[in-house]
C-alpha cells in the first residue's frame, strides 16, 4: 500500500482524568483528522485544516458527524462465559454452580474453544471493544485459542489460565503443580507476541488451595512483566466461605496479600465489601479493583464505590469491566452507563467525560498498555471506535438538545450500546461490526 489511512470527524480523546484534571485532560477536534501509518500506528492528530500534506494523498474514511475516540478496553471480562448471559442465579455461588461452571467446562474441547474465540472476538469489536483482559477457562488449550485468534486479528488481549484446584466440579480443577506447569508454558508461548499479554489468574480464594495460590505468587515473582487478576470481596456469601477456609486471614485481602498477590500489576474483580484496612492495604500496594456494574447490579452484589473521590477514602486505583456473563452486556457505553446509575445510588454524579476516559485511557493505565492505547496520539496503535450519536431515533433526538461535548457523551454513554458503534479499528485495520 503506497500510504496510510486518514480517517476523519469529530475527534474526542483524553491525555488524563478530566475527573481530576478537568477540561485540560480532553483533546477535541471538531472537524478532526488522524493518519494512521501503514504499520497500523498513529501519525498525525488534529483538526482536517491543518492535516499536513504528505497524509492528504492517503485514501480516508470519512465519518462526518461522528465521534472519533479510542477504542474501549474491558478491564475484567470472562471469554468461556460469552455465550451464558442472563443466567439467573439465587446469588454468586448458585450462579457459578448452576450456571458458569457447566458452561465453562466445555472449554476443555480444543475445536469448542477455537469456534467460541472467533466469536467472542467479533462480539467485543461489533461492541467497540479493542482490547481486554478476559478471563479464561481452567483449560490450557482455551487460553490457546483465545491468544491465537487474538494473535491473527493484531488484538491487544491479556489473559491467562484459570487456576482452581478444589470447590468447583472435578472436571474443572487443576492441582497446584499442572497450574505451574501450564501458565508457565503459555507465558513462555505467547507473552509479547503480538499485542498479547499473559495474566496469571487465580479464579479467587474459594476455588484455589493455599498451595496453589502459593504457586501463583511464584508465577508472579517469576514473571513479574505479567498481570495478576482474581476477584475480590464480590458478596457476603463468599466472604464468609473465605474466612472459614483461611482461619488465619484477617480479612479476605489478606489472603492474596499472604501469598504475595497485590501490587501494581494487580486487579481485583468488584471489591465491594471491603473493610478500612483492606482499602489501605489495595491502595498501599498500587493494586487495583475493577468495577463491574452491570454484574454487580444483575447478581445483587452491592455497589462499589468510586474510591478516592469521596472523601476519607483511600484511593485504590479504579477500572471498569463488563464482567461478561455475569455482566450482562458487552456494551462499554452500557456498563458506563450502568456505573454512572450505581455511583449516584452512592452519592457520587460521575460526568461522561470522566466514564469514557474511565473506558479508554484509565483502563489502558490500569492494564500497563497506556504507552500503546488507550487515547489518539501519535506513536499509539490506531484502536478506534467510531460512535453515531444519532444511532437510534432516541438517540437522534436528544443528541439535537445537546449543548455541549459533555452533554453529547452523556447521551450516548446513557442511550448508546452497540448500536452507536458506526465503526471499529484494530490498528489501523477497519474490522467488520456485523452482529455476531
Ligand atoms: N467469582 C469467582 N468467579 C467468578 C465469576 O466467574 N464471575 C463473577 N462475577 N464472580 C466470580
Ligand atoms: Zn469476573
Amino acid at each position: 500500500m503506497t500510504g496510510g489511512l486518514v480517517i476523519r470527524g469529530e475527534i474526542v480523546s483524553f491525555t488524563d482524568d478530566p475527573g481530576t484534571a478537568g477540561e485540560r485532560a480532553v483533546v477535541h477536534h471538531s472537524k478532526g483528522a488522524l493518519a494512521v501509518a501503514p504499520d497500523g500506528r498513529i501519525a498525525w492528530v488534529g483538526e482536517a485544516s491543518r492535516l499536513p500534506k504528505t497524509y492528504r494523498a492517503w485514501r480516508t474514511d470519512d465519518h462526518a458527524g461522528r465521534l472519533v475516540m479510542a477504542g474501549f478496553i474491558d478491564a475484567h471480562i470472562h471469554f468461556p462465559q460469552h455465550r451464558m448471559l442472563a443466567a439467573p442465579g439465587r446469588d454468586l455461588l448458585d450462579w457459578l454452580n448452576r450456571f458458569a461452571f457447566p458452561e465453562e467446562a466445555r472449554y476443555a474441547s480444543r475445536a469448542h474453544a477455537r469456534r467460541a474465540a472467533a466469536v467472542f472476538l467479533d462480539r467485543l469489536v461489533a461492541n467497540g471493544t479493542t482490547a481486554a483482559l478476559c478471563f479464561s477457562s481452567v483449560h490450557k488449550v482455551a487460553a490457546d485459542a483465545l491468544f491465537a485468534e487474538a494473535e491473527t486479528r493484531g488484538m491487544a488481549i491479556v489473559t491467562g489460565k484459570t487456576l482452581m484446584d478444589r470447590n468447583c466440579p472435578p472436571q474443572l480443577r487443576d492441582d497446584p503443580e499442572s497450574a505451574f506447569r501450564d501458565s508457565s508454558a503459555l507465558i513462555a508461548k505467547w507473552r509479547g507476541r503480538g499485542r498479547l499479554g499473559y495474566a496469571i489468574t487465580p479464579r479467587f480464594a474459594i476455588t484455589s488451595s493455599e498451595a496453589q495460590l502459593e504457586a501463583a505468587g511464584a508465577l508472579a515473582k517469576t514473571h513479574p512483566g505479567c498481570l495478576v487478576q482474581t476477584h475480590l470481596a464480590e458478596q457476603p456469601r463468599e466472604i464468609e466461605a473465605v474466612s472459614a477456609l483461611y482461619p488465619w486471614a484477617k480479612h479476605y485481602t489478606h489472603v492474596y496479600d499472604r501469598f504475595g498477590l497485590l501490587g501494581p500489576r494487580s486487579l481485583f474483580a468488584h471489591g465491594i465489601h471491603l473493610n478500612a484496612r483492606e482499602r489501605a492495604r489495595l491502595a498501599a500496594t498500587g493494586s487495583t479493583v475493577v468495577h463491574c456494574p452491570t454484574s454487580n447490579s444483575f447478581l445483587g452484589s452491592g455497589v462499589m464505590p468510586f474510591s478516592g473521590r469521596h472523601r476519607g477514602t483511600p484511593k485504590i486505583a479504579v477500572a471498569l469491566g463488563t464482567d461478561v456473563g455475569g455482566g450482562t452486556s458487552y456494551s462499554m457505553l452500557a456498563t458506563m452507563a450502568e456505573a454512572y446509575r450505581l455511583q449516584m445510588l452512592a452519592g457520587y454524579r460521575a460526568t461522561a467525560s470522566e466514564l469514557f476516559h474511565l473506558a479508554t485511557l484509565g483502563n489502558a493505565e490500569r492494564l500497563h498498555m497506556a504507552h500503546e492505547a488507550g487515547s489518539l496520539a501519535p506513536g499509539k496503535w490506531a484502536d478506534i471506535v467510531v460512535l453515531d450519536p444519532c444511532a437510534t431515533p432516541v438517540l437522534a433526538a436528544r443528541h439535537a438538545l445537546s449543548e455541549s461535548l459533555e452533554d453529547m457523551l452523556f447521551a450516548l454513554m446513557i442511550l448508546g450500546d452497540d448500536r452507536a458503534v458506526a465503526a471499529t479499528y484494530v490498528g489501523g485495520a477497519l474490522q467488520s461490526t456485523e452482529k455476531p
